[in-house]
């Protein structure tokens, strides 16, 4: 490196992906995409829809599948990710990650995927769905290919996520041990194209770590509140209790009011206990230091009724997300920027993916 060349440390790369199932609801927002948008301060970022894994679980009936791409397209950007910032894509348009399941797929032993947890609880819980199929039973090899082909430092999931990296690890280990530097193949290649020069130079790399073909990425845990939805279980999809971030003002309004408290407080002049109350759980989140002061007080004493509190966190959530639908109705009026921001992502991944999917060619004797 020449004296006049600024030294450029390069970020550390995290990619995620999230599966489209619709408009993101708060707990989606809270538990992953507003990570994200934090995440693209100091990390070069790859953030991409998971279309092929919606299909693992919906394959049956594909009707919804497209306006759903559409609107986690719309969250992500209206929620503060940014083009200029990170890579945004869809899985399905970079024909790479396929291609890399199917290499990964002829060295993975299938116990390793029937034992991935997720595997069997899903088929229990999703008992409508016949998912006894190749696709579903490959879902985190998929999610492998996803995340090896970027070759990211950190891949930000929350808890759920974590045993599909570990056997991303795994999967990388073996994909190591098996064609990694050593190998004879990667050698004799090396040897024949390779100049002095660059010999000389794989010598050197070699000598400092064996640079690994596929390194294996970290888990950032994302940190997740706990955001109850209107039940006071998880806020969730299949429980039909969800607050959606591009939920109207008046809505919202209704659908808080309906929303469970302290059951012990029954009538207004009961006083209440925060510390069991899902409503409290949303101010946590939400509302100012100042607020939750004020409520808990409030709810304690019985100097408040939880019209007046429910109001409060109401204001505190639409603040928050107020922005962020602002940004979306833009967006919706002017659809041609969604095409444009996935197009570009899917050059930048491509020509990324690319790379790695030469290098892993190359390491197993396509080339
Ligand atoms: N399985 C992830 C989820 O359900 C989505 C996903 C697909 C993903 N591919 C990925 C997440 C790669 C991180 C990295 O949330
Ligand atoms: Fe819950 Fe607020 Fe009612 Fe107390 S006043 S029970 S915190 S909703």
């Amino acid at each position: 490196m020449s004296p006049t060349t600024p030294r450029t440390t390069p970020r550390p790369r995290v990619l995620s992906g999230m599966r489209p199932t619709g408009r993101l609801h708060l707990g989606n927002y809270m538990g992953a995409l507003y990570n994200w948008v934090n995440l693209q301060q100091d990390y070069d970022c790859y953030f991409f829809i998971a279309d092929l894994h919606a299909l693992t679980t919906d394959y049956a009936d594909t009707s919804e599948l497209h306006r759903n791409i559409q609107d986690v397209a719309l969250d992500f950007l209206a929620a503060g990710l940014d083009p200029g910032r990170a890579v945004i894509f869809k899985q399905s348009e970079v024909m790479h990650h396929a291609q890399l399941c199917t290499l990964f797929s002829m060295m993975t032993p299938i116990p390793w995927l029937e034992r991935v947890p997720s595997y069997k609880d899903q088929q229990a819980q999703l008992t409508d769905k016949d998912l006894n199929t190749y696709g579903f039973l490959g879902y985190p090899l998929l999610q492998a290919a996803d995340i090896l082909l970027y070759k990211p430092d950190f891949v930000p999931v929350g808890a759920d996520q974590v045993a599909h990296v570990e056997l991303t690890r795994e999967v990388a280990r073996r994909f190591n041990a098996l064609y990694g530097p050593r190998s004879t193949a990667a050698a004799a290649h090396l040897a024949a194209t390779a100049s002095d020069k660059e010999r000389l130079a794989a010598l050197e790399g070699e000598a400092r770590t064996v640079q690994e073909i596929l390194p294996e990425p970290k888990v950032l845990l994302t940190p997740s509140p706990k955001l109850p939805g209107l039940d006071g279980r998880k806020m969730s999809k299949s429980y039909n209790n969800t607050i959606m971030l591009s939920e109207p003002e008046a809505d919202l309004r209704a659908k808080l009011k309906t929303m469970v408290t302290d059951p012990a407080r029954i009538r207004r002049t009961d006083p209440g206990n925060p510390d069991v109350c899902p409503v409290f759980d949303l101010h946590k989140v939400f509302s100012s230091q100042e607020t939750q002061q004020k409520a808990a007080e409030g709810c304690r004493s019985a100097g408040i009724g939880c019209i007046e509190c429910k109001n409060w966190v109401a204001d505190a959530i639409i603040e928050r997300i107020a922005p962020i639908q602002a940004r979306r109705r833009d967006l919706e009026s002017r659809p041609s920027v969604i095409d444009d921001v996935l197009a570009n992502g899917k050059d930048r991944a491509t020509k990324r993916a690319q790379q790695t999917l030469d290098e892993v060619q190359l390491a197993m004797g396509l080339r």
